[in-house]
């Protein structure tokens, strides 16, 4: 059996924050962000947090699969800014839809959270461990942005996205993984210091920095090199695939990693403009745009890839 998605669904904060609204705050303007990014405005948490975008996204999902909370036996999370550090995110939703039967945990992939986590549903249903998961990405980055650095900060926002599998004769078809923790650093995030009776750290909050042309340069290179492995390994062509459902980290990439696979920009649906980077929470969030615009049709192929923090990359072939 493989893994295959029923449902999709996603959430994101009421306060939407426009490029202008950013310039009158710091030196930017809408012409250079839109230029640089495709970004036209982003969704910031003020009443919400990680966890009620999360059950929000998980609610609908659970109700566009048309399957009850109880159904389910597994939850996976994907974030890397949960409310809390204890307890973890995934229990927490899974308290909110009081899914009380199903295992819950998080995983800690940067953006590339979401395909890791399909990866690891997919072999769970493969070996008959669980049948029924629900898989979601949620962050407010917000939380940790540097909002004095102008070219890091207005790339992203908060928001979630889930979807919701069942074991099913189609489904993810396989998948491609990587890691490169040696470039780990063009994109980082500090924890809180090391901190007991025997050693002490003075802290401050902890702020995302990134190279922003290393890791711009390494998805340009690596997406399109994932997406090419990925379908080798299914023995589909590119041609072949529907929809490209890609990361939302920057317009300009996703139409650069198009170009090089020779695809149309056609096939590569897109959110960033109005939720901006949602890191793990993106590609759900894509993904559900174009299923509730009923542009997705049983049996129709689809690759998921992305990259992100890690670094990290990832890609999915699958029959919707
Ligand atoms: N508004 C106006 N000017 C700006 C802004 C801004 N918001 N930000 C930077 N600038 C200026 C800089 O000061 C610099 O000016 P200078 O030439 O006078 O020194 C100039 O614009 C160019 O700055 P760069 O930082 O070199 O800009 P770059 O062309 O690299 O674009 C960007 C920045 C958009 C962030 C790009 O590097 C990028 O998209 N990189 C990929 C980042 C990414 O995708 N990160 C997320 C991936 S992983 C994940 O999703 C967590």
């Amino acid at each position: 059996m493989l893994a295959r998605i029923m449902g999709t669904g996603m959430a994101i904060p009421k306060l939407r924050v426009t490029n202008d609204d950013l310039a009158k705050i710091m030196d930017t303007s809408d012409e250079w962000i839109t230029e640089r990014t495709g970004v036209k405005a982003r969704h910031l948490a003020v009443e919400e947090g990680t966890s009620s975008l999360a059950i929000e996204a998980c609610k609908k999902a659970l109700d566009n699969a048309g399957m009850d909370a109880h159904e389910l036996d597994l939850i996976i999370a994907a974030t890397v800014t949960p409310d809390h550090l204890l307890p973890f995110l995934s229990g927490e939703v899974q308290a909110g839809l009081d899914a009380m039967q199903a295992a819950a945990f998080d995983m800690v992939v940067g953006c590339s959270g979401y395909l890791y986590a399909i990866s690891v549903a997919n072999a769970y249903v493969k070996s008959g461990m669980y049948r029924n998961i629900l898989i979601f990405g949620a962050e407010t980055l917000s939380r940790i942005m540097n909002w004095e650095d102008r070219s890091s900060c207005i790339l992203f926002g908060d928001g979630a996205g889930a979807t919701v599998i069942k074991a099913s004769e189609e489904g993810v078809i396989c998948s491609v993984l990587g890691t490169d923790g040696k470039a780990g650093p063009a994109l980082g995030c500090e924890a809180r210091p090391l901190q007991n009776p025997y050693v002490h750290n003075e802290w401050d909050y902890p702020y995302v920095k990134m190279a922003g042309q290393e890791v711009y340069k390494f998805a340009v290179r690596t997406v399109p090199r994932s997406i090419n492995e990925v379908l080798d390994k299914a023995g589909i062509s590119a041609d072949e695939i529907k929809y490209f459902v890609i990361h939302q980290a920057n317009l300009r990439m996703i139409e650069a990693i198009a170009k090089r696979l020779g695809q149309s920009m056609d096939k590569f649906p897109a959110c960033i403009q109005e939720t901006g980077n949602v890191s793990a929470a993106s590609i759900p969030m894509v993904l559900d745009k174009i299923n509730r615009e009923g542009k997705l049709e049983r049996g129709d192929k689809l690759v998921f890839a992305g990259f992100g923090a890690g670094l990290t990359w990832g890609a999915s072939v699958l029959t919707w």
